[in-house]
């Protein structure tokens, strides 16, 4: 799965040179069978969620304490709702909680039949942010380096897709550098996908511009990045982090007039 091709300056750039290869992008039947699972459902499910990684502990760590119930978690990039399984299996998810899925077309298409015969009860699945419920947790596990602009450059970041900010954002397996942003292509099983690693500052600096600070973060030992003649690009694991939103800095508070710009809150 970690076939990486190239290095470019942009989304854009990468995007046309992965189409000189194969279809691009996450949207595709057969990388959704991969994913999510097959029709069917008695097997033992989608080769994603038989082992645990390592990472994904940290991740099941801060959900237990942060989940209340009554809580709705988005997870972004959450394919056909794999993780939900993975939490359910460990007992995280022994409350009235709602899970909602944001993915791709085929990824949800999989996924609602999945957890349709699976009976789940708590999770549904959309495929714009913008439309997703109000959350308290947004999950987004190794997704945000294959979005075109998750950071707001060109126009709305994932922040901004949201109808209002959760407390806690949980992002794990994200590549981050200490250099310039640079996208590289990743091949998967029928398409090839452009992946950014992202300038730590850059990526740091957006969340903390919209009220988010660090407050954990973590070593990803399982994935790697090799990209052939870039050993300079080279990544011997990923990342993950958690933001929490102060309540003094939460702009969807109703304040006093000023308050925002007092602050200097975008
Ligand atoms: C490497 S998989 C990670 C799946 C899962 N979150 C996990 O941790 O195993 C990347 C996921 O991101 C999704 N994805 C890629 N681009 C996306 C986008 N623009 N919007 C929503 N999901 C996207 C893919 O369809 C895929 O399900």
């Amino acid at each position: 799965m970690n076939l990486f091709q190239g290095l470019h300056q942009s989304h854009g750039e990468a995007e046309a040179f992965a189409a000189s290869m194969k279809k691009v992008g996450w949207d595709d039947e057969a990388l959704a069978k991969v994913l999510v699972g097959d029709e069917d459902q008695s097997r033992s499910g989608p080769e994603l969620s038989k082992s645990l990684q390592t990472s994904q502990f940290a991740v099941m760590l801060w959900l237990t304490k942060l989940l209340r119930p009554g809580d709705t978690i988005i997870d972004l990039g959450g394919a056909g709702g794999t993780f939900y399984e993975t939490c359910t299996r460990y007992g995280l998810l022994d409350m009235p909680v709602l899970w909602h899925v944001v993915d791709m077309p085929e990824m949800i298409v999989r996924g609602r039949a999945r957890h349709e015969a699976l009976q789940s009860k708590t999770i549904s699945f959309g495929s714009h942010l913008a439309e997703a419920p109000d959350s308290d947790i947004l999950l987004a596990l190794g997704a945000i380096q294959y979005m075109p602009d998750p950071l707001g450059e060109t126009g709305p970041g994932i922040l901004e897709s949201m109808k209002a900010l959760p407390e806690h954002v949980l992002i794990n397996k994200v590549p981050l550098i200490d250099d310039d942003d640079v996208w590289t292509v990743q091949s998967h099983v029928t398409t090839a996908c452009p992946y950014r690693l992202f300038n730590r500052r850059k990526f740091m600096s957006y969340f903390e511009a919209h009220g988010y600070r660090l407050h954990d973060a973590w070593h990803v030992p399982e994935i790697t990045v090799e990209i052939p003649f870039h050993p300079e690009r080279a990544l011997p694991g990923l990342e993950g982090v958690y933001f929490r939103r102060d309540a003094r800095t939460r702009s969807d508070r109703v304040e006093p007039a000023g308050w925002k710009d007092a602050l200097q809150i975008q």
